[in-house]
């Protein structure tokens, strides 16, 4: 058996800065404030972090809006900080991760600035310039992701740009080997630096298709999203494959790529040995709400058919990646609600809610990313208005929404459900003001419940969320079982039942069986292989093979196939 590199055996968490913790008063998180709590993630077995972009930017999409690639944006403090965080990190065996975003940059980044001023500068062809249709019209009939036409009129060039995104990230043109050089020069400057890894944004869009034509509308308003438009355009590997032998090859790094609509049966050529990146980001078992595309009001919401659904996706990608690739294990991160709330119904008990979703993301195959707040078992917040929201996308989709004839409150349902913002709360770690996130006024609101559920609280209470993530982080870190879950084979248990997710992770002889009770109800299941086997992990105690209690989550350790 080959044997596993270091990002294989540890646990990742992700950062989301702004939100993190603020060492100024300023109202929003900085580098300084990561530093300060590289040995709070020591103690959930992090071995990297990863930090969503801190780069100068306008902030219109909270930093996935570039203006320079190799600086630091004043509001998270300076290269010095930043040099800091990287070197105190490697004292504690933690590499930091930077976010590259390579789709698009920000409409200020001086590159645009200056293929916008007019058709012959030198960087005329950096983006993805066309003319209008004979009647003015946008080139095609595209939506951004965020809502609103894909394409926005220049007067200077008399032409439209494209930008999968907002019109404030323009889309960079690939094609053009002077911008492929430029973003790997910017990406071996952080090599420089002593980053241990890259997570890649939106990579499955840099390949645009040969000829730009209108798509079948995918709503009232005539347009189509540009994602079932672009992503995956044949000839993307060429460029992909290009990146890694410029810049990853040869570095004892990671990468993992944010590549939705990548399918398991594709993986091969994404990752492992054969593949342009480590890891990659897929999303199978985070858009089951939606049939056709992130469209808002077309999503199902949380209906109990979810999961046999998680359970096949999450099986699926386990085997894509059996014997050749890796997966990240996630199910939040900036993007995303919170889990708790995600795979739940509403009258779940959250805190068990959070531990069976602990007990998946640490015992499944892959590497686990824990994105901030997670740990704690944070769920998704609904504040009043939209007005209220920061999230870019949660405004974009709520005008959908209204176009779509929505009442404002419908509208206002699915902001709740599916904002970003959910995710983007400032972090918890005390029971005082701002929960200790701020001295100042925070750039969102806290969580109303923040004293029960902070770091502080929670590091005192031996039942609590995050004490149950630092006993399972334990687990993986050293001793058989964490070779078992490191190495181990997936096996699915108990396919055809309906709500109870369950399987076997096996190394040699020894054998770790997780199972996990989504409903609020008790569930009797047959499993003869577990009656020698002791339980290692319990998220209600007194478990007992052949039961599970509601929302009950187990871990039982034992020789394999003892009594099957
Ligand atoms: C990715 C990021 C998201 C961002 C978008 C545009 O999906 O995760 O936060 O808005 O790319 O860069």
């Amino acid at each position: 058996m080959k044997d596993l590199k270091w990002w294989q055996k540890t646990n990742v968490y992700q950062v989301y800065p702004k939100s993190f913790l603020d060492t100024t008063g300023s109202g929003t998180g900085d580098l300084n404030g990561v530093t300060a709590k590289l040995d709070y993630l020591k103690t959930l077995g992090v071995g990297a972090v990863w930090l969503t972009p801190v780069y100068p930017s306008p902030m219109v999409d909270n930093g996935y809006d570039i203006a320079d690639f190799t600086g630091i944006d004043p509001s998270y403090g300076t290269m010095a900080d930043m040099e800091r965080l990287i070197a105190e990190a490697k004292e504690r065996h933690i590499s930091i991760v930077m976010d590259l975003v390579y789709n698009h940059t920000s409409d200020k980044h001086p590159w645009f600035v200056d293929s916008a001023a007019s058709r012959d500068s030198a960087h005329a062809d950096w983006y993805i310039w066309r003319d209008a249709k004979p009647n003015g019209e946008p080139p095609t009939n595209w939506r951004s992701i965020f809502g609103g036409s894909a394409w926005t009129w220049c007067e200077a060039r008399q032409q439209y740009y494209l930008h999968t995104f907002a019109s404030a990230q323009p889309d960079l043109n690939w094609e053009n080997p002077a911008v492929r050089q430029a973003l790997y020069e910017a990406a071996n400057f952080w090599l420089g630096k002593g980053v241990g890894g890259f997570r890649i944004d939106a990579i499955v869009y840099i390949k645009k298709p040969p000829v730009f034509a209108d798509g079948e509308p995918d709503s009232d308003d005539g347009m189509v999203n540009v994602h079932s438009m672009i992503a995956n355009t044949p000839g993307i590997l060429d460029f992909l494959h290009e990146f890694k032998d410029k810049v990853f090859v040869g570095h004892d790094i990671f990468t993992v790529a944010e590549a939705n609509g990548v399918e398991p049966k594709d993986l091969d050529k994404w990752v492992g040995d054969k593949g342009a990146f480590d890891m990659l980001f897929e999303f199978s078992h985070t858009t089951l709400e939606f049939p056709s595309g992130e469209i808002w009001t077309q999503a199902t919401g949380y209906t109990p058919n979810l999961i046999p659904r998680l359970k096949k996706v999450l099986t699926d990608s386990q085997k894509a990646t059996a014997h050749n690739g890796w997966y990240p294990i996630f199910f939040e991160n900036h993007d995303q609600m919170r889990c708790v709330d995600h795979y739940f119904p509403a009258e779940a008990d959250k805190k068990l809610a959070a531990k069976a979703m602990a007990t998946l993301i640490m015992t499944l195959r892959g590497t686990p990313f824990i994105y901030e707040g997670q740990e704690l078992g944070l769920g998704n917040v609904a504040w009043s208005s939209i007005q209220d929201y920061n999230d870019i996308s949660s405004h974009g989709q709520y005008q959908l929404a209204l176009g779509e004839g929505k009442s404002e409150s419908e509208a206002l349902r699915l902001v709740h459900r599916y904002s970003r913002d959910n995710a983007r709360t400032p972090m918890q770690w005390t029971s005082e003001k701002n929960a200790g996130f701020t001295a100042g006024h925070p750039w969102l609101p806290v969580h109303a419940d923040f004293r029960e559920q902070c770091v502080e609280s929670e590091s005192l209470d031996e039942n609590s969320v995050l004490s149950f993530y630092r006993r399972l982080a334990k687990l993986r870190m050293g001793g058989e079982v964490a070779e078992v879950l490191q190495r181990g084979d997936f096996a699915e248990l108990l396919p055809k039942n309906a709500s109870i997710m369950a399987f076997k992770r096996q190394l040699g002889t020894t054998a770790v069986y997780t199972l996990v009770n989504f409903s609020g109800e008790m569930r009797a299941y047959d499993l003869p292989e577990l009656t020698e086997t002791k339980a290692i992990s319990e998220s209600i105690t007194g478990s007992q093979v052949g039961r599970l209690r509601p929302w009950e989550a187990v871990v039982y350790v034992g020789k394999a196939g003892a009594k099957s």
